[in-house]
């Protein structure tokens, strides 16, 4: 959600903040802002919109310290006022969270004569900090916390003492330590280049960072030390790579990110053959993407070893009082390892003794520290909000995964079908021509992605794609449920575009294309099957992509639909890395 970062110890902290904002704006883009503390003084800047737009008020700027934050708005539109940084009493703080009791909180510091400036929750923070302040900010933080229910990554500054303190729940903090420069962060790719060591906060702990160090402190405020591990962010690029936006740069790097997570797989395969002796039960979950990759997941699991799969999407599987046991091991399906319902649902799956497999592309995140093994997705940082190369690696992790459980080699026949898939992407990457269909697609009132068993599974994510990134509605739909409903919707104005890959299916397939077509709408048709171009090119567009394993085709059609939303958000001037009302990291319920 919002990210936040702070530092102290440094020559210029208003660049350091702002490059660190950049770098978070991930995390959230409906306002930026900063506070700086100078001589006693803090100043304060924001605006509403993204984060360049503080460019111009930083300049002239000097400060060695200071806290910044980028903001997806939970409480309160996005404008000037309700960004943060928040302030009250010569304090201000920046809150990644969301504080569940803030309206009891707020009516009483309002009868206590308090103004507020904000509709944020985040702004009662403030004011408490500010009411329990006695000459030390970390006490006055402490007592604070203790009166707030939700989730909570807070860094607050004072005008009267040079330090800034932090205190976590729920939401991530990482520390950086320098060569007397310290930094926290919502994340370790904010520090690149300015930390070599990081520490990873947990829940309940508070941080003080002055030039002189860092203190952790754990939830009675009693001293508490954390490892300390390097940053490996310092060593990955966070550039564009000459691409005018993210999402291009990493759908080019799906062969690398399928390759580097195949290979990150060979180290975890005993751990993992070990972590799932005896399971009689699999549990697949994640959300949005990450569940679309686990609906693909659970074919394997189920085809290959044959043991039966729930997967559902985390946020559902929650609340369902679902059946976990000692026997059950939960996939847990999180590109960034913070999605609050998924990290929930790994919680609860340990509390009822399950075992929890964290499929995840961010090491330090806190599915990967509760998980019982962690099954890495090594797709490198994905910035662009929409995901795409870590959807493939998580495809691939999942299959390495099912191999195992199905008592398979990983020098066997699926694992050796595994490596002709990156030259298949990177060829299909180079060849694919989408600049048609995606004006089909933007002159469209709707778009519905079609397809039946594995590509049904792919079509959900291709509807996804496209309505993230272009806002054009749409659904992702069984072929053969169409007729049962769906087909009603059909008109001239809306397209439909059709998976096909498995050529014993193919037929069924086309009876559904001959439906729509024969009502009068756009259809296209996305296929590894060639005799399905053969018989369709004459009526409509094909988009015949390589022959390959039926298990193994949405690691290929992926780099179609994900070409497609990319050209079609172009055509249509929208930004693709970063869509209206979204955020990456979806740390709040
Ligand atoms: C994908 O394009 C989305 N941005 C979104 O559905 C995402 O996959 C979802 O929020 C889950 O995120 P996670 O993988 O970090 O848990």
């Amino acid at each position: 959600m919002c990210g936040i970062i702070g530092c102290i110890g440094v020559k210029n902290a208003p660049e350091v903040i702002y490059e660190g904002l950049k770098r978070l704006e991930y995390r959230g883009y409906d306002s930026a802002g900063c506070a700086f503390l100078s001589h006693g003084k803090i100043t304060v800047v924001k605006r509403e919109g993204r984060v360049e737009k503080l460019l111009p008020l930083l300049k002239g700027l000097k400060a060695d310290m200071g806290i910044g934050h980028t903001r997806w708005a939970t409480h309160g539109l996005p404008s000037d006022e309700n960004a943060h940084p928040h302030s009250a009493g010569g304090i201000s703080i920046v809150h990644n969270g969301i504080i569940e009791n803030y309206l009891p909180l707020k009516e009483d510091l309002i009868l206590k004569g308090v103004k507020f400036l904000s509709d944020t929750d985040s702004e009662v923070v403030a004011h408490l900090i500010a009411q329990n302040y006695d000459g030390d900010l970390l006490k006055a933080l402490f007592k604070t916390v203790k009166l707030l229910k939700g989730s909570y990554a807070l860094m607050a500054i004072c005008e009267d003492e040079e330090r800034i303190v932090v205190a976590k729940n729920k939401s991530p903090v990482i520390l950086g330590l320098g060569d007397g420069q310290y930094f926290c962060a919502s994340d370790e790719p904010a520090l690149a280049g300015l930390a070599d060591k990081i520490s990873v906060l947990e829940d309940g702990d508070f941080a003080e960072l002055t030039a002189h160090g860092v203190k952790i402190f754990d939830e009675s405020l009693q001293p508490v030390s954390r490892e300390v591990s390097p940053n490996l962010a310092v060593c990955q690029s966070l550039g564009l790579d000459g691409c005018p936006h993210y999402m291009l740069k990493e759908l080019r790097e799906v062969p690398m990110s399928i390759e580097a997570t195949h290979k990150a797989f060979n180290s975890i395969e005993a751990k993992l053959s070990k972590a799932l002796k005896d399971v009689t039960r699999i549990i697949i979950t994640g959300c949005g993407t990450a569940y679309h990759a686990s609906l693909i997941g659970k074919r394997y699991f189920e085809c290959f070893a044959r043991i039966p799969v729930e997967c559902e999407t985390a946020g559902e599987l929650r609340y369902k009082n679902p059946v976990m046991d000692a026997n059950t091991a939960v996939f847990a399906v999180s590109q960034s390892g913070e999605t609050a319902d998924t990290v929930e649902v790994a919680r609860l799956a340990l509390s009822m003794g399950a075992r929890v497999i964290a499929v995840t592309n961010s090491r330090l995140s806190q599915l990967t520290r509760l998980a019982t093994v962690v099954v890495p997705v090594a797709s490198g940082p994905e910035i662009c909000v929409c995901a795409t190369k870590s959807y493939t690696g998580q495809i691939t992790a999942l299959y390495l995964s099912a191999i195992v459980l199905a008592g398979e080699s990983l020098d066997g026949d699926r694992a050796k079908e595994l490596l002709k898939i990156p030259p298949v992407c990177r060829s299909t990457l180079e060849s694919l021509d989408m600049r048609s269909l995606a004006h089909v697609c933007a002159s469209s009132t709707g778009v519905y992605f079609m397809g039946r068993d594995i590509d049904y599974a792919v079509a959900l994510e291709g509807s996804l794609k496209l309505k993230e990134i272009t806002y054009i509605p749409g659904e992702g739909y069984p072929s053969a449920e169409l007729k049962h409903g769906t087909l009603a919707l059909i008109d001239v104005n809306v397209a439909s575009i059709f998976i096909i890959t498995d050529p014993a299916l193919a037929g069924k397939s086309e009876n559904a294309v001959e439906q729509v077509l024969s009502r009068g709408g756009k259809v296209a048709v996305i296929t590894t099957v060639k005799e399905v171009k053969e018989r369709l090119s004459n009526k409509l567009q094909v988009i015949l992509l390589p022959e390959c394993d039926k298990y193994l085709s949405p690691l290929v059609t992926a780099v179609a639909i994900q070409t497609l939303a990319y050209k079609t958000a172009v055509v249509l001037k929208r930004d693709p890395d970063k869509p209206r009302n979204l955020a990456k990291s979806v740390t709040v319920e």
